[in-house]
């Protein structure tokens, strides 16, 4: 219908007879001459639509409203002097209409289109509408680039692309499953996959070598802003690599994407031992954007005047006393610190003990009067602090200080202004312990999954267990991860066991990944990147909702076509289905 978009013209067209098509961003009725931004994919152009060289443009010109749907005929003008529009690329140029079409009216509008302050609700329901701004455009096609780029990229290195199924058999990935009742067998299920873990590992058993997904993953999970129920991987696998080989391949996928928004990932990118990037950063996604890493001073307070620390500091394999020093943080006023307190508070800190450097670089503050001087020394020179610095500290389990202190040290860069925003710092964690072990708890969970292989399988100590895992993280986001895999029956055996998974219920869960690794399983090994995650740092966006084109709520719930929703009483008959209704309260 068109010849040109709004947006690609310019002085170059200057008098060309042009028929374009969009929507009415805005209009102007200038006593007699009416103004129209004419708006598609491209951008905006203004049309001119004057009952002098028109009346019967101008006359439809006068019914428009924001958001119909035309299609002008029309010359390109020069906009002459003082006319022109800076913010506008087409800003020198306009389109003197000559016949006007409204193809479609539209419905007052719910919202104004990109408007910052609208609810996310509202937005949710119409979402087509939230899409039409130029940033939604730009997100997704952004999408589409990296997509693109990753296919071309693992396209080139020898990778096929292989779908594997939605309707299947549950993958533990540590999530609750989505099910699919099934109609031919009353009382049988499938469930979504979250994740397509097992049958990429069939895929090598099946000598296919390379593969690689652009996979739907399905995870009935507590949400948060960077998690969905269902959400994109870059799934990958690979025969006969080491873990090096296969974090060079996700190096090489990672720089393909960035490049496509023009960034640049200098590689081979970190790595930090996951007990490092614990003790260091209170994290196993650390961002290190900025500095601010976490100093043990426990062997400083054994026998210390502060009685907390004191005891704290008899038993060195449980506990820490962390200190984070704060360049620059005597400024930090007492509300300040005190907002901090209630922050470390809600993550288990009994409390926040701090001294502030003076200029005399004498130490300040409530627990100063405890400390002998040669703590004191010992502070200054084990944390490097000087005149106009501050130290936080952190006493108490190891467990609850790595993890409170993780947080106060980004919650203090965002208070002090340290990140750069524009920055992009990727590390890679590697040597993951093997099981999550809670504490008090005799139940032990595979940390990354139970196919993972162990680095030191004869250990004694199961806490000992280091995986061939590695996750790559970027400003403080976990974006991928993956392991070498178990391809020894045997070994995949023994870790069900350690797990508390009996032969039968091994069997009935994964008796087919079992049985394929008695056929001649190759060593094998791979990675997944969470996609969504990916193009909210690219486009630095805050949610993972922003790049998702229907996305469901925080509640799992898509507000635009109301999923979930009641279904016939017929369909739950047909599928073997009674409905119990919740108990109330
Ligand atoms: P994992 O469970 O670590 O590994 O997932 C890989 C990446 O997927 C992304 N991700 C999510 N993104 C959005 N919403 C969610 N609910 C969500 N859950 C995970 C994250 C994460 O890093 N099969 C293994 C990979 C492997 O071992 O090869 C797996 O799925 O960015
Ligand atoms: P108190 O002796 O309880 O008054 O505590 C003295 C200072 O130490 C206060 O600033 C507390 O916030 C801090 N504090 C108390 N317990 C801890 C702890 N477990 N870790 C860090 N600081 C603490």
């Amino acid at each position: 219908m068109r010849t040109h978009y709004c947006a690609h013209l310019s002085e170059k067209d200057v008098d060309r007879e042009v028929v374009l098509a969009g929507w009415a961003n805005s209009y102007r009725d200038h006593g007699g001459v009416i103004f129209i931004d004419l708006r598609d994919r491209s951008g905006i152009v203004q049309l001119v639509c004057d009952p002098a060289i028109s009346p019967k443009a101008h006359e439809v010109a006068e019914r428009v409203r924001d958001e119909y749907v035309l299609i002008a005929k029309g010359r390109v003008r020069l906009r002459g002097e003082g006319l022109e529009n800076p913010r506008l690329a087409t800003g020198k140029i306009e389109v003197v209409v000559e016949e006007l079409t409204i193809e479609n009216e539209s419905d007052p509008l719910p919202f104004t289109i990109g408007d910052d302050q609208v609810g996310e609700e509202i937005r949710l329901k119409y979402r087509y509408l939230d899409l039409r701004t130029k940033r939604a455009l730009e997100t997704f096609t952004l999408r589409s680039k990296a997509a693109m780029a990753a296919r071309n990229y693992l396209d080139r290195q020898g990778f096929i692309e292989v779908e594997t199924p939605i309707l299947t058999k549950s993958t533990p990935e540590g999530a609750r499953d989505y099910l699919v009742p099934s109609r031919l067998y009353p009382g049988h299920f499938y469930a979504l996959p979250q994740s397509p873990q097992l049958f990429k590992q069939l895929l090598m058993v099946a000598g296919f070598d390379r593969y690689f997904q652009i996979a739907r993953c399905f995870r009935d999970e507590d949400l948060r802003a960077d998690r969905q129920p269902e959400f994109t991987q870059i799934d990958v696998e690979m025969s006969f690599c080491t873990q090096d080989e296969v974090m060079e391949v996700a190096e090489g996928l990672i720089q393909a994407i960035f490049a496509e928004a023009g960034i640049e990932v200098p590689t081979p990118i970190r790595r930090l031992p996951y007990k490092e990037a614990m003790e260091r950063y209170g994290s196993d996604k650390p961002d290190l954007r900025y500095g601010l890493e976490l100093v043990d001073v426990i062997d400083l307070f054994a026998n210390t005047q502060l009685k907390v620390f004191r005891e704290i500091a008899q038993f060195r394999k449980l506990n820490r006393i962390k200190a984070l020093p704060v360049p620059g943080g005597s400024k930090l006023t007492r509300k300040e610190i005190d907002a901090l307190t209630e922050f470390v508070a809600k993550f288990g800190a009994k409390g926040l003990a701090w001294v502030k450097v003076k200029e005399d670089g004498e130490l300040q503050g409530p627990i100063v009067k405890f400390l002998s001087q040669e703590e004191k020394e010992g502070l200054i020179q084990r944390t490097g602090v000087g005149p106009g610095d501050l130290i936080f500290f952190g006493a108490g389990p190891k467990g609850v200080v790595l993890e409170y202190m993780g947080r106060l040290r980004q919650e203090v860069a965002k208070l002090m202004g340290l990140i750069d925003q524009g920055r992009y710092e990727f590390v890679w964690i590697v040597d993951f312990p093997m099981f999550e072990i809670e504490e008090g708890e005799v139940k032990i969970k595979a940390l990354h999954h139970p196919f993972t292989m162990p680095k030191n399988i004869d250990t004694e100590e199961i806490e000992e267990m280091i995986s061939e895992a590695y996750d790559i993280v970027v400003n403080g986001v976990e974006l991928g991860g993956g392991s070498i895999r178990i391809h020894k029956a045997s070994i995949q055996q023994k870790i069900f066991e350690i797990l508390g998974i009996s032969e039968q219920e091994a069997q009935e869960k994964f008796g087919f990944l079992l049985e394929a690794l008695r056929f001649g399983a190759p060593p094998h090994g791979g990675f997944a990147i969470g996609f969504d995650r990916l193009i909210m740092l690219l486009t630095g966006q805050e949610s993972i909702r922003d790049v998702i084109a229907f996305p469901k709520t925080q509640k799992a719930q898509c507000l635009l076509t109301q999923a979930p929703s009641p279904v016939e009483p017929q369909q739950l008959r047909e599928l073997h289905l009674r409905i119990r209704e919740p108990k109330r309260g």
